[in-house]
């Protein structure tokens, strides 16, 4: 049964969290969209959908559990997502998994190196094999990777997190070289900067009060990007021109450096 009865474009944010996630889900929506939301946390999800909803109306907002380390979960939820939404058009890969403070390679498991590689690498392959078919069919398509900068730089305690980020970027080129030509406009978002969500903003603010730095506490913006700012960037990448299509865009607050650690 269609969900969408007045057939608007659908996005599907894949690792839909409280941060970039739900920032870019508000934006697209706030700009006529449909959202598909998918994660693991079915409470979580549901307060995100239902704020969705609430702020922009019945139905803007629906929620896939959806596990991205195994493929048949991602195809079900695609598959529920076609069924109840319709074909997807903007497909944003958005989750990621790290350890907040890394450890070394012979401290890191085997299990949690593949369990976060599936996360940071294996879904979106899953998820973009999934969307591509339908956007190829109709000729367009936008597809967007949030990167890290552990997509460029292989630092020391990220073995379980960087090889995975590696290889999104790889596949966000792959998909142009693929398909760009068939009207697919794919890209990779080079988050190099501390986002201001509830793990690295929460994690952030602790360590400035720690270290007695409160001036940074009167300035959060210009040392964590903001999920709503970052947002603005999908939406950009989405709307340029065919002339105009931008494969990768690198992004950091005012006051962080070039190659941050994350
Ligand atoms: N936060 C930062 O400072 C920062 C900095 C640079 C780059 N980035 C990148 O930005 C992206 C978003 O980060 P964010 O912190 O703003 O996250 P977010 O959008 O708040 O949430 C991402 C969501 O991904 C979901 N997820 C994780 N593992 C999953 C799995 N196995 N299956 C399904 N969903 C899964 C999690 O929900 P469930 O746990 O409910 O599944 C999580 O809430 C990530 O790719 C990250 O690498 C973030």
């Amino acid at each position: 049964m269609s969900h969408n009865t007045q057939k608007k474009p659908v996005i599907a944010v894949v690792g839909a969290g409280p941060g970039i996630g739900e920032a870019v889900a508000r934006r697209f929506v706030a700009e006529g969209f449909v959202v598909a939301l998918l994660a693991r946390t079915e409470d979580k999800l549901q307060t995100m959908a239902t704020g969705i909803d609430n702020d922009h109306g019945k139905g803007t907002a629906r929620y896939y559990i959806t596990d991205l380390r195994h493929e048949d979960s991602v195809k079900s939820s695609f598959a529920s997502i076609k069924a109840e939404l319709g074909a997807v058009n903007v497909l944003v890969y958005n989750a990621g998994a790290r350890r907040v403070n890394g450890r070394s390679i012979l401290d890191t498991s085997s299990e949690e190196f593949e369990n976060f590689t599936k996360i940071n690498l294996f879904g979106a392959f899953w998820s973009t094999k999934c969307v591509l078919p339908d956007m190829l069919a109709s000729g367009k398509g936008t597809i967007l990777y949030t990167g890290a900068t552990g997509g460029l730089r292989g630092s020391a305690g990220l073995s379980s997190f960087s090889p995975g980020k590696f290889g999104l970027r790889s596949l966000s080129q792959i998909v142009t070289r693929e398909y760009q030509e068939k009207g697919i406009h794919a890209a990779h978002i080079i988050v190099d900067t501390p986002v201001d969500g509830k793990l690295i903003g929460g994690w952030s603010r602790r360590q400035w009060q720690r270290q007695g730095e409160p001036e940074k506490l009167e300035d959060v913006e210009s040392h964590l990007s903001q999920p709503a700012d970052l947002a603005q960037i999908y939406w950009f990448l989405h709307t340029q021109p065919r002339s105009a299509w931008t494969q990768e865009l690198d992004v950091r607050a005012q006051k962080v450096s070039m190659f941050s650690k994350l």
